[in-house]
């Protein structure tokens, strides 16, 4: 304690910051001197499970709420008059909107804080949204906000004045589009947005931003239309469903971008009575088409089943330098010869796992079914280098590699990386091959176990 103790005010008061603010509370039970520290702290995380365990008896539980809230009232109180630089507030139990409304009201009015995190869920039935404070929106000192699970996002009488703001994180709140919109053309510093499960009020949504650089969205609900104006990005991140349709996708900047759809709505895909799903594929395209200039493209199995449905509109990517696909037993590699067709400057594949479904629409890329002009749509593609990650060791792994090694015709390198814990890539027979292909082709073949 003595040696903590002779620790200059500034110090102590960052090590108090990474605790929660009970257990920095507790410390200043210790000493005169950390109590009066605890006014100091630049970063406040209240966390009120911390407090209430769901397992102590209901009859405590109003007494110990409202002994939160007072300890809230608190610590605030007593540090109204410091700089605070990052809040987070995670409430699940606390009921008293007014009490909640306080505390934020509070925090932004010292002028200070640039990080400021939300999680409020109103425990109800009637599943209440905590309708957020317009103050949130107007704050000339943040530069990150993220907001989530349970609030209500109303901004219709907001004025948004936020002119440091980078991040933005909504995560399951709700929102209306139309005030979504104007929200970020009020933001002229907003780099990063993340939209996880929003619960949009209206099923168009546009998303419009000349600064944005990353964007990390997952849709969670079904939505008509969803338009992607960010001309300035570079970073592009989607998973979940799959719009009905992308009126508009400009993102000439990209640099890199994961598309990972949901299986939910494809799982029938292909099936002669899945005419609904086929019809929300059919204008996945233009998703693609407003990315079509990406240099680097990471595809997750759902999305490359669901390229298949539009084989015929993909863009060719002609900046697409490196591709990574990911597959797995229950999806097939339907849409590959068409997707190595349309990039002609490929030079990196990297494949997560060879082993895919098998369907005779695989057409010449895997060499799964034996057809009359094999691997055309490899002997047309640049590409120099492959990884294979997973490699399991098995015969028909084997056979994709010779396939690869015979139809690519610029291959030099090529690295394969066995799965975890493998014991089939030990085997001499695998080993005795992996020699023979190296032998035989003038591709640099090596096996990392
Ligand atoms: C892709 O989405 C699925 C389902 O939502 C999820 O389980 C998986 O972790 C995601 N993968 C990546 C790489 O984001």
């Amino acid at each position: 304690m003595d040696r903590v103790s002779n620790l200059p005010d500034e110090v102590l008061c960052h090590i108090l910051s990474f605790l929660t603010t009970k257990e920095a509370a507790l410390t200043s039970i210790l000493a005169k001197r950390w109590r009066n520290l605890v006014a100091f702290v630049p970063c406040l995380t209240i966390d009120d499970t911390v407090f209430l365990h769901p397992k102590e008896g209901k009859r405590d539980r109003q007494a110990i709420k409202q002994s939160f809230m007072n300890f809230v009232d608190r610590i605030l109180a007593l540090q109204i008059k410091f700089p605070l630089k990052r809040f987070s507030l995670n409430c699940f139990t606390v009921v008293d909107m007014d009490r909640l409304d306080g505390w934020i009201g509070n925090v932004l009015a010292r002028g200070s804080v640039s990080d400021l995190d939300l999680q409020i869920l109103i425990p109800s039935d009637k599943c209440v949204f905590y309708q957020l404070s317009p103050k949130c929106f107007e704050c000339s000192t943040l530069v990150s906000l993220s907001i989530g699970s349970g609030i209500d996002v109303t901004l219709a009488a907001a004025r948004v004045f936020l002119p440091m703001l980078k991040t933005l994180v909504l995560v399951w709140v709700k929102v209306c589009p139309d005030e979504f919109e104007t929200l970020l053309h009020a933001l002229p510093s907003l780099e990063e947005l993340v939209l996880v499960r929003v619960i949009w009020k209206d099923r168009d949504v546009i998303v419009s931003s000349a600064s944005v650089k990353t964007l990390t969205i997952y849709v969670g609900f079904w939505l008509f239309a969803l338009s992607i104006d960010t001309p300035s990005l570079v970073h592009f991140e989607y998973s979940g469903l799959v719009a009905s349709d992308y009126p508009v996708v400009n993102m000439g900047n990209l640099v890199d971008a994961q598309i990972n759809f949901s299986e939910i709505h494809i799982k029938s895909l292909g099936e002669p009575d899945n005419d609904e799903d086929a019809l929300r594929f059919s204008n996945v395209w233009k998703l693609f088409h407003g990315m079509r200039n990406v240099p680097h493209l990471s595809l997750l199995p759902d999305t490359l089943e669901g390229l298949s449905m539009c084989s015929e509109s993909m863009p060719v990517f002609n900046n697409l330098k490196s591709l990574a696909i990911k597959s797995n037993t229950e999806r097939g590699w339907q849409a590959m010869p068409a997707l190595l067709r349309n990039c002609p400057h490929l030079e990196t594949l990297v494949l997560q796992g060879l082993v895919h479904c098998v369907t005779d629409k695989c057409g010449d890329v895997s060499g799964c079914i034996s057809r009359e002009e094999k691997g055309l749509s490899l002997k047309l593609c640049p590409v120099k280098v492959m990884e294979i990650h997973g490699f399991q060791g098995t015969m028909k792994e084997m056979a994709m590699i010779k396939h690869f090694l015979d139809y690519f015709p610029c291959l030099k390198e090529m690295e394969v990386y066995a799965e975890e814990n493998p014991t089939r890539p030990r085997n001499q027979r695998v080993l005795k091959m992996f020699e023979l292909y190296n032998k035989l082709s003038s591709c640099n073949v090596q096996l990392f176990i």
